[in-house]
């Protein structure tokens, strides 16, 4: 077995996290730590791991992009009939993922999604490039295709009948969901190895802060 990766380490050094200090609502921990992602200027800051299990109980995990956070949780927009859909759809138990390598951080989070309303899948359509909207109109995400060139020919007939700029045009097969969180880690990376783990668990209305052992 090939040694090389074993001597890749370094120390983390960049921030500290405490029971104390932190917000005792992880949704806005959350935010203040992505709002700190985007000023330092990280790739992707909204960039999320998304885990899937189905009743088949293999899990599934992809990155996609958060697109709403407040206090009733985290949004997402995806393709609901893709294999994550239909995972979703056996079962709405997800986990959530945001690692930001340049903060030293990295933020776990548990619970159950719903689809969101079909008015704010409709505004967020709409407020998307029209490449995009036709990308999602002729996708049938997580199937199997014949080529890229069966993609390309579908996407161009689409853009010539506009069928990205005629308004109410968002598939029924396309929406967001927002994960209703009840668990959340929140890692930051400390010398040797001694990092600090503050959990949220939401129990009888109320968020129980704790720390973990790294
Ligand atoms: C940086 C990045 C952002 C992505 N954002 C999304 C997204 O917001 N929604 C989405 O459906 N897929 C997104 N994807 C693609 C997914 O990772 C995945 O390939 C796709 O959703 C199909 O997943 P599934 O077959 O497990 O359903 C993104 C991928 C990357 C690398």
């Amino acid at each position: 077995m090939e040694k090389r990766f074993q001597s890749i380490r370094k120390q983390y050094v960049k921030g500290a996290l405490s029971e104390i200090l932190v917000d005792n609502n992880p949704l806005r921990q959350l935010e203040f730590w992505l709002n700190e992602a985007i000023l330092a200027e990280c790739i992707e800051p909204t960039a999320m791991v998304l885990s899937t299990v189905g009743s088949d109980m293999m899990p599934s995990s992809r990155v996609v992009l958060m697109k709403g956070l407040d206090l009733t949780g985290i949004v997402f927009y995806t393709n609901y009939e893709s294999l994550k859909g239909k995972q979703l759809n056996e079962n709405p138990q997800a986990s959530l993922l945001f690692f930001w390598p340049d903060m030293e951080r990295q933020v776990r989070v548990q619970g159950t999604v719903r689809k969101v309303t079909d008015q704010e899948s409709d505004e967020y359509f709409e407020s998307r490039p029209e490449a995009s909207r036709i990308s999602a109109i002729v996708s049938p995400q997580s199937s199997e295709i014949i080529d890229r060139e069966w993609l390309i020919e579908r996407s161009k007939s689409a853009f010539e009948m506009q069928m990205g700029s005629q308004p109410g045009n968002r598939p029924s097969n396309w929406g967001g969901y927002r994960l209703i969180p009840n668990y959340f880690e929140f890692w930051q990376g400390r010398e040797d190895r001694l990092h600090d783990r503050i959990v949220y668990q939401y129990v009888d209305n109320y968020w129980r802060i704790f720390r973990l052992a790294p």
